[in-house]
């Protein structure tokens, strides 16, 4: 008698089922609703069900959530010159270009979206917020599209992503800050895009492994709790990005590889550079450096690229850095350098270049003039009392001998 209760049970609870997952579903996000904003916009019904035919029949209530998003996904998209997702129709979303389905983490019997990847789609629109119910998405990847406009802060509902790759796309605004709610996010990838204005700290008190923020206009400071990161590559490249590189940075073990260049970062090159042994890329190139490289970079054992070219540095080029035993590429072109020590003249191993164009060199070729160098090369940089402000360099000097005497031609360093 229990047993028969039992199977009475099961099969009333199939028939019913589908039925009232649905209004769990839809009872949850009256509760809890996936989009919230700060500024108490109204929030985005999703309570979808009358969207969707009665008589389309879906392989499981997930799908057929997946199904809603992306028809009103869809529905954003203006330009779809490639035919991208010129099959997006129907109920087999798994068709669809583009999605990839998977078993659910939590229920192998079940298919769920698990990725979307339009990368090199062309595409022009913009994110709906309703891909916030695509809660079993781990990879969400878009990069080299025409989508515009910000992040919908429902993306802080897919509680298993773990790639954001936006990149490469026209999306603007300030920092989105939504992807500091995506829990389980390990690579974020911004980069070429305009998004403009500050960087949160919070971003580097998340554990994510790979950090893309190249070719945006941020243009604040970077975060003093950047050593908090536990990220293995960080790219600020190509932004307006101001003031110090904050000394925590000597905190991040982790780091394979940081790129600083071509941004407007001042001050002095922080010590605790030196105390990155696990780096293979450090790039300070292009920014508003000055003073001397610290002798701290003589510990960079794992270093295989340094760059500091195109800054205001000043000082002698060491040995303990020419010498480094993984060093491959050592630019430290167009500074004002007005000495090389020893083994610095000439790589001494097969395969490693340095680039020292454009500095002071007496015996070098290709040098900037002595006009340039005489006001850099004796100027005393205090690093304490240069902080972290944009020190100019000094006018250059008036020429005083208009007919160097021709001297015999050096011998180049690389
Ligand atoms: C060394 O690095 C510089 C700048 O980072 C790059 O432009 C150059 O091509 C590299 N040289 C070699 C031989 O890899």
């Amino acid at each position: 008698m229990k047993a028969l209760g039992f199977i009475l049970f099961l099969s009333i609870t199939s028939i019913i089922s589908s039925r009232s997952l649905n209004n769990a579903f839809t009872a949850a996000i009256t509760r809890r609703p996936l989009v919230r904003t700060k500024d108490a916009k109204p929030l985005i019904d999703f309570n979808f069900e009358f969207g969707i035919n009665a008589r389309l029949i879906f392989p499981n209530f997930r799908l057929k959530k997946a199904y809603f998003a992306l028809q009103e996904w869809k529905k954003l998209i203006l330009s779809d010159p490639d035919n991208m997702i010129s099959n997006w129709d129907g109920v087999d979303v798994c068709s669809y270009n583009g999605v990839f389905c998977e078993k659910a983490p939590d229920d192998p019997n079940l298919k769920t979206v698990a990725g979307i990847d339009l990368n090199h789609g062309n595409i022009e629109g913009q994110l709906a917020p309703h891909l916030g119910l695509l809660t079993d998405l781990s990879v969400f990847h878009i990069n080299t599209n025409r989508f515009s406009g910000n992040i919908p802060s429902s993306f802080s509902s897919l509680a298993i992503l773990n790639e954001f790759d936006i990149s490469n796309n026209q999306f603007s605004g300030p920092f989105p800050s939504v992807v500091l709610n995506i829990p389980r996010l390990k690579y974020l990838d911004i980069r070429f895009n305009n998004f403009e204005g500050v960087l949160p700290p919070q971003l580097f008190d998340k554990d994510l492994d790979a950090i893309f923020l190249n070719h945006n206009r941020f243009s604040s400071t970077i975060p003093e709790n950047i050593g908090h990161s536990k990220a293995s590559v960080i790219v600020f490249a190509d932004n307006a990005f101001k003031g110090c590189i904050p000394k925590s940075i000597g905190q991040m073990s982790n780091l394979d590889e940081v790129i600083f260049a071509n941004n407007q970062l001042s001050g002095c090159v922080p010590e605790e550079l030196g105390m990155l042994g696990n780096t293979k890329v450090l790039d300070l190139s292009n920014n508003k450096f000055v003073g001397k490289i610290p002798g701290g970079f003589g510990n960079l054992k794992g270093v295989e690229m340094i760059d500091v070219g195109h800054n205001g540095l000043i000082g002698t080029v060491m040995e303990v850095i020419c010498t480094l035993p993984n060093l491959v590429n050592f630019t430290f072109s167009d500074n004002y350098f007005d000495g090389l020590e020893g083994k610095c003249e000439k790589p001494v191993k097969p395969g490693l270049v340095f680039d020292c164009r454009q500095n002071c060199l007496p015996d070098k070729p290709d040098q900037k003039d002595k006009n340039r160098c005489l006001p850099m090369v004796n100027r005393v940089i205090d690093c304490k009392s240069v902080g972290c402000n944009f020190l100019p360099l000094p006018k250059p000097s008036k020429p005083s001998n208009p007919c160097p005497p021709k001297a015999p031609k050096p011998p180049p360093c690389s």
